[in-house]
């Protein structure tokens, strides 16, 4: 594997962290164990990413679909959040990375809704990185939301119909003014992009690894990348 530092780093990865719940399953444990796990994933992931040199980073920590899961699950999965924002935002001053959330965050229970836009506050300023979080975040929720946006617009009379372009609809979207990602990393195999960024991952690299969320690490990024550098994107070139 060439060194990480001769290789072609993506400059946004975008990651459907998935796995958690067969990596507990398999170990005989409950699936909380297999979020708690996952949490730890997330730190050294962030950390691999401030190593390299990658400036942005999305995780799809929780979809809108996931609010059909049970009760506790969830709870879990908002407590485990809250806990990581409150145990990272030191890292995050230390690294300069700014956070911000995609998603329906009206929806989180007030308690995480408070921590995160308190982190999000506090670290708004900064330019060198981003972690972008996706909680409740659904991507057709997301492009009819920039949609109806924009019909209000229209109904104004501020907007043409005809005005509405590629860049227009894009700064509609939560992403508004980041990047593209490059790379879309799936974990655990599964071949689906379970509502996630439809309209940002038109031309991303996607790569699938078996590898469970909660043993995806610094190695396992580095394989991930170094298949990123082997792929010709040609965006419909020759
Ligand atoms: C990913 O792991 C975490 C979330 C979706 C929140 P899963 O909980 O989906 O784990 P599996 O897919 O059941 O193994
Ligand atoms: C996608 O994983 C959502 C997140 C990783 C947050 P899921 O486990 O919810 O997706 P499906 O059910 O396999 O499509
Ligand atoms: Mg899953």
């Amino acid at each position: 594997m060439p060194p990480a530092d001769t290789m072609t780093m993506p400059r946004h990865v975008a990651v459907i962290m998935d796995g958690n719940g067969r990596w507990a399953q398999s170990r005989g444990l409950p699936r909380s164990e297999g979020h708690r796990a996952g949490a730890e994933s997330v730190r050294r992931i962030l950390n691999a990413c401030t190593e390299f040199g990658i400036p942005y980073l999305t995780l799809y920590a929780f979809s809108t679909e996931n609010w059909k899961r049970p009760k506790a699950e969830v709870d879990t999965l908002m407590k485990l959040l809250c806990d990581f924002l409150k145990a990272r935002e030191k890292d995050l001053h230390k690294n300069k990375t700014r956070l911000l959330a995609i998603g329906q965050i009206e929806r989180l229970p007030e308690k995480s809704r408070t921590v995160l836009e308190k982190v999000i506050a506090s670290t708004a300023t900064y330019t060198e990185r981003t972690l972008i979080l996706a909680l409740s975040y659904g991507s057709r929720d997301e492009i009819v939301r920039a949609a109806q946006a924009l019909a209000r617009r229209v109904k104004a009379g501020t907007l043409e119909p005809e005005a509405i372009t590629e860049e227009l609809f894009a700064g509609a979207l939560m992403t508004a003014g980041i990047p593209d990602p490059d790379l879309l990393v799936r974990t655990s195999g599964e071949m689906r992009l379970s509502n996630f960024l439809l309209w940002q991952l038109s031309y991303a690299e996607i790569v699938v690894t078996p590898c469970l969320w909660p043993d995806f690490d610094r190695a396992q990024f580095l394989l991930v990348l170094e298949e990123y550098g082997r792929r010709i994107r040609r965006f419909g070139g020759v």
